[in-house]
């Protein structure tokens, strides 16, 4: 019988594909996966460190295999947690025996062998590398949509973060295997793309041919049968006006931007240790305004940080106003172990940091509810995703609170936005997840779009 292993991810896209990439390596290796952690022989929890909150969840999973229901398991923690506590791991949860960050996953044959020939305590910590994983063993999780990590770890050091701790120095990998990888990709029928790194436009290509992050996007979008590239995160103090070229230039590259902005006062910005003003933000936002297509704009939030004031946070407000966001993400700010932060006083209480989530994300609400309803009577083209059922309401955050409900598909527009729609008979032939289509929005939510297919 094949030894079997169960992998549970948290955190961001980089996780999500890093474990696609383990796993991949693991089925190399004669592993079989199954789905549930009950029915494997190694359990494997990758994990994010991000907020405290995220951090805490690999405990409590591990806590439910204490006391015999892990005889005869073997448990591996890798990702961020793994990274920033190493072997405090093993102190906490001594059922663990494979505690490894994610700059070790070059070598993660080399770390199994040492698990598979009994080793109690496997370790893979080192932060000093100048390697990325790049593996031809992937599973891929997703059928039409693929991911490739261009640039690994950060070398920014905001005030708040923890990346720089768990995920170490930033490195590159060369355009030409970025190229060949999406060739691959393409081949194998893959039509959307999506450029992974924790600051994605800081891209540096090693190799002598020296490519520009611009210049990559726009190689990527022209690899026959390629016909969305996205591209996430990008950095505001490496934004360049050549990407928004490279998309005027290029309709393969997506109509949406995240641009993580973080706080809409400099003086936050500063003491967050950010390296813009929210002017130098304000001015790559004017870029991308003056795109020939209409580019979306997301962008990350913190809210609370130490010493942040009302008029700091009313700020923040305003610029969500002023830069008119098709979505964001909030956070309540969290202070994490290392960083420079969590030296700095006046901590805002924990009340008051969830009563500036909730007036940002009430305010964020209404500038969405506007935006999107300008968008009713349009032609957009959908990435289909899949059927859209009633009980599904993660994927479709307000869809059933605010409509009828009778949507049969949803898919995603080039801006990135969910799309539920009908699609008359005439056209049922036509659609089915992976297809993309045309649709009329009919009407809209703060969250998604509505519409029929046409
Ligand atoms: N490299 C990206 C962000 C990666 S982390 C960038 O610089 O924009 C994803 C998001 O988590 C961040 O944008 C930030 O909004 C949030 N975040 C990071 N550390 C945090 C903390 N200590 N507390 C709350 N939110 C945090
Ligand atoms: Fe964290 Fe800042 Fe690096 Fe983003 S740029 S990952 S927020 S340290
Ligand atoms: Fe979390 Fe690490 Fe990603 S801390 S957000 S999993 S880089």
């Amino acid at each position: 019988m094949l030894k079997s292993f169960y992998i549970e991810t948290f955190g961001c896209q980089m996780n999500v594909h890093d474990s696609e990439k383990v796993a991949g390596t693991l089925l190399n290796s004669g592993y079989r996966q199954v789905d549930n952690a009950d029915d494997a022989d190694l359990v494997l929890y990758n994990t994010c460190s991000i907020r405290e909150k995220a951090a805490q969840k690999v405990f409590s999973r591990l806590g439910q295999f204490r006391k015999g229901r892990g005889e005869g398991k073997q448990f591996a923690v890798i990702g961020c947690v793994a990274q920033q506590e190493g072997e405090k791991i093993f102190e906490a949860a001594p059922h663990v025996n494979l505690v490894a960050g994610s700059a070790s996953y070059s070598r993660f044959s080399e770390l199994l062998a040492q698990l598979e020939s009994g080793q109690r305590r496997v370790t893979g910590l080192s932060l000093d590398t100048d390697q990325t994983f790049d593996t031809e063993f992937t599973k891929r999780g997703h059928p039409f949509r693929a991911y490739i990590t261009i640039i690994e770890g950060c070398d920014k050091h905001c005030a708040y973060c923890v990346v720089p701790f768990t995920r170490g120095p930033e490195r590159s990998r060369t355009a030409a295997s970025v190229l060949a990888e999406a060739r691959r990709l393409a081949d194998a029928g893959y039509t959307e793309i999506q450029l992974l790194g924790q600051n994605v436009n800081s891209y540096r290509d090693p190799s002598p041919a020296a490519v520009s992050f611009a210049g990559l996007l726009s190689q990527v979008a022209e690899v026959p049968g390629i016909r969305r590239v996205r591209f996430t995160t990008s950095h505001p103090r490496d934004f360049r006006r050549e990407i928004v070229e490279a998309i005027d230039s290029h309709p393969a590259l997506c109509d949406h931007i995240h641009l993580p902005v973080q706080s809409g006062s400099s003086s936050v910005l500063e003491r967050m240790l950010r390296d813009y003003t929210r002017q130098e933000y304000m001015e790559r936002i004017g870029w991308i305004r003056q795109a020939r297509r209409p580019i979306s704009i997301s962008t990350d939030i913190i809210v609370g940080f130490p010493g942040e004031t009302e008029a700091e946070f009313a700020e923040t407000l305003s610029l969500l106003d002023e830069v008119g966001y098709d979505s964001i993400f909030s956070f309540q700010y969290s202070p994490r172990p290392n960083t420079s932060a969590l030296r700095m006083e006046d901590a805002i209480p924990d009340e008051e940091k969830g009563r500036r989530l909730r007036v940002l994300q009430q305010h964020q609400r209404e500038i969405q509810w506007q935006r999107n309803a300008a968008l009713v009577g349009t032609l957009q083209e959908v990435l289909v995703e899949g059927r859209n059922t009633r009980g599904n309401r993660s994927l479709n955050r307000d869809g059933c609170d605010e409509h009828s409900c009778n949507e049969q598909w949803k898919g995603r527009t080039s801006q990135n936005m969910m799309l539920n729609f009908t699609v008359p008979a005439s056209l049922e032939h036509a659609v089915a997840a992976g297809e993309y289509c045309n649709v009329r929005v009919s009407k809209a939510g703060p969250n998604s779009l509505v519409g029929e297919a046409v």
